[in-house]
């Protein structure tokens, strides 16, 4: 296995979901058995957001979290999608092409660490499945927190690693033993599922990322387990 920070390096992230992007979506449902529509569509009833609402998905990926918030905020609200990706970006277009929702999502090229957008723009920045792969996961939420108004929602929804000791068993034979047998179906390691055990194995603690969005100044921090805590969302308000 290579070191997590190895594989945090910027252009190794984003070489590896532009290879997989047309496939992203249905990989992902496979390896969660198809929970992680429901884990976004939690994220997204939490996520404080209303009609008329200017949300900012950050490491929007194929869309579908950006697709599923774009409900809420209706057709006077907006949704920034933005992504280093330019492939994952190409399927996004694609997802949202097949809604009605083309006119509320905008998607932009652009780095979580450096979101070109002024202070205080959104009322609620979302990152799906993202923080396990930034660079710096403090850095990224502070550039959330820097561009929501005050009273904002900032929150995540990412994999996560279970504590109740069966489902902890059972998520790392899967994980660690069944996942990698995929290898026979062509997955190498160049490729993100490879190495997902190992991500998944260094991914801080529910706790840690709770404490981070303490430190980058949010209030009324809280986090939900989901699924056993295979996965989690927290969320805090500016
Ligand atoms: C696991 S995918 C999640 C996609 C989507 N949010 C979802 O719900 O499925 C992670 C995405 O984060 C993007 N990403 C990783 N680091 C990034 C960064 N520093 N800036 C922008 N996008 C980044 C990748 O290109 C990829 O599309």
């Amino acid at each position: 296995m290579e070191p997590l920070d190895k594989h945090r390096q910027e252009d190794f992230v984003q070489q590896l979901f532009g290879s997989i992007a047309k496939r992203y979506d249905l990989l992902n449902a496979i390896f969660t058995l198809n929970q992680d529509t429901y884990w976004r569509n939690f994220a997204t009833e939490k996520a404080n957001v209303a009609a008329g609402h200017s949300v900012l998905d950050v490491c929007c990926g194929t869309g579908k979290l950006s697709i599923a918030l774009a409900e809420k905020v209706g057709p006077n609200g907006r949704i920034i999608g933005l992504d280093f990706s330019e492939n994952m970006l190409q399927q996004a277009k694609e997802n949202i092409k097949k809604t009605s929702y083309k006119q509320t999502i905008t998607l932009m090229q652009g780095n979580a660490l450096y979101l070109p957008f002024a202070d205080n723009s959104f009322d609620c920045a979302t990152i799906g499945f993202g923080l396990r792969n930034v660079a710096n996961i403090k850095r990224a939420l502070s550039e959330m927190v820097r561009v929501i108004k005050p009273g904002g929602t900032v929150l995540s929804v990412e994999l996560s690693k279970p504590s109740a000791p069966i489902i902890k068993q059972l998520y790392y034979l899967y994980f660690e033993h069944l996942l990698p047998l995929l290898g026979n179906l062509g997955f190498n390691k160049n490729q993100p599922y490879y190495n997902l055990p190992a991500s998944l194995r260094t991914l801080p603690e529910h706790s840690v990322i709770q404490d981070l969005f303490i430190q980058v100044g949010l209030e009324q921090v809280n986090y939900y387990q989901l699924t056993g805590g295979i996965a989690a969302v927290h969320l805090g308000i500016k």
